[in-house]
């Protein structure tokens, strides 16, 4: 009788029960990951003119120092998700932080296009590997009420790590400084360090691993009450018992269920990428260039005008997800998105007058906000949420490759296709993309909000519908 009580105060009390400061703490440490991964994706942007002048770079070769980087997220992200299932996160992120001072210190001190590429590559292992135990991490460590906002939290830094890039890139292009621009990777990447240490591992995979009293040692640290611990700790135990015991691709192999939430994982990393945000975030530059802005100095300007959208919009997800739940933004986002390229299509089509020229900054404006306040946030959010327990690392591993491969195809195909569709043409191709994510979003996504990673496991696992994963 006593028992059936206190799980009816928990579950009645679920959306109330305190934060811990450690959980915020741990939080934080990893929003610096976000940073760094912001500030990786950012910096190019600024330092592509001036290397291309120094080392005399042909567009191909400045094609593969862009690329070299999403290359090595890609294999970062695979390689870490066998790291990451044997050492736990918490080490996982101290190999992704060492990466990135390591990555960072070899491209200050480049002095051919070789060491660039592998600097880059470097970093790109780094930013991979963080990019993939950061969200994971989060999703395992927070309790279930805050799940979503800390991953929005985790993608804010992101966008607040691209602007701090912008501007540096910004003040670092009047004394023609490439490598203090690549230099101010290093300071965060030491905080992050020193950060992890303190932090503790995941309960979810000291469970795993079997290390049953520790998990419940350091859940104890995590949460509020009591109730909550044996709660959660009888659905993290439950969820372990009932597995096949079939791990990562094993698992895929032979489980249906396990392969659907994986496909999904992917479908949604690539429509994430496939919106056009990169697009955005590589060549603003050159967008605002086609519709007759002159001048690098402006075209900096702007671009940091971009960066701020992408911040504040970001807010929005932040204090949405929770309670309007995951579809309704992602409708929101992907309509405005549709609408900024629609916009920028037409835009582009009628000519370069002075009006034009603010139309197609405001039109961009409206397709990154959009993408912030939804997709940015939430499919990381999605796609930490519907992997099961047994194959969480690996489907989250095959969904952040996908984010990368799509990511280094978009980036290095970009500009062909705009000099063949030329911009109206390839606009609009991006509008109607998005239009049809929305159609994806009504009948494929599952909404996640509120739900207990094990719930929707076990919906998932009992083979309901994917739309239904949280039902
Ligand atoms: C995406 C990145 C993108 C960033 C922009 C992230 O969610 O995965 O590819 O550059 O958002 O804010």
């Amino acid at each position: 009788m006593l028992k059936i009580f206190t799980k009816k105060i928990y579950y009645k009390n679920k959306f109330k029960t305190k934060i811990v400061p450690l959980v915020w703490r741990s939080c934080s440490l990893i929003a610096l990951i976000g940073i760094l991964f912001g500030m990786d994706i950012g910096v190019i942007s600024g330092v592509l003119p001036f290397i291309t002048k120094e080392f005399k770079l042909s567009n191909t070769m400045a094609g593969w120092i862009v690329g070299s980087m999403m290359g090595g997220a890609a294999i970062g992200t695979f390689a870490i998700c066998i790291v990451s299932k044997q050492l736990g996160r918490k080490k996982s992120l101290l190999i992704s932080s060492i990466l990135f001072f390591i990555g960072a210190l070899i491209a200050v001190f480049a002095n051919c296009t070789r060491i660039l590429i592998l600097a880059r590559i470097i970093l790109g292992l780094a930013v991979g590997s963080a990019s993939f135990t950061a969200p994971l991490y989060l999703a395992e460590i927070t309790p279930v009420r805050i799940r979503g906002m800390t991953i929005s939290l985790y993608q804010f830094m992101v966008t607040i790590g691209i602007l701090i890039a912008f501007i540096s890139n910004f003040i670092f292009s009047y004394f023609q400084s490439w490598r203090c621009m690549f230099g101010i990777l290093i300071f965060p990447s030491i905080i992050l360090f020193f950060g992890i240490l303190i932090i503790p591992d995941s309960p979810r995979w000291l469970a795993y691993k079997n290390k049953k009293n520790e998990a419940r040692k350091i859940l104890k640290k995590l949460r509020y009450s009591k109730v909550e611990v044996n709660n959660e700790i009888k659905e993290i135990f439950n969820s372990i018992k009932n597995k096949n015991k079939k791990l990562g691709w094993n698992l895929f192999k032979k489980n249906i269920n396990f392969r659907r939430s994986v496909i999904l994982g992917i479908i949604l990393q690539i429509i994430q990428q496939f919106s056009g945000m990169n697009v955005m975030m590589y060549f603003s530059p050159k967008i605002f260039e086609l519709s007759g802005f002159i001048g690098t100095k402006n075209q900096l300007l702007s671009t940091i005008i971009v960066g701020l959208v992408n911040v504040f919009s970001t807010i929005i997800a932040i204090i949405s997800v929770d309670k309007l739940g995951r579809k309704p933004i992602l409708y929101i986002g992907f309509t405005i998105m549709a609408i900024g390229m629609a916009i920028l299509s037409l835009v582009l089509y009628i000519g370069t007058l002075k009006i034009i020229q603010y139309l197609s900054i405001i039109s961009l404006l409206i397709f990154v906000a959009g993408f912030a306040m939804s997709a940015g946030p939430i499919i990381w959010i999605i796609c930490a949420e519907i992997q099961p327990l047994y194959g969480r690392d690996f489907g989250i591993s095959c969904s952040t490759i996908a984010n990368w491969l799509a990511n280094m195809l978009l980036g290095t195909f970009f500009l062909t296709i705009l000099n063949k569709l030329g911009g109206p043409i390839t606009f609009i191709l991006l509008a109607l993309a998005n239009i049809s994510f929305i159609i994806f979003t009504r009948f494929v996504i599952p909404e996640t909000k509120g739900i207990s990673l094990e719930k929707i496991e076990k919906n998932l696992m009992n083979g309901k519908s994917l739309r239904h994963l949280g039902k």
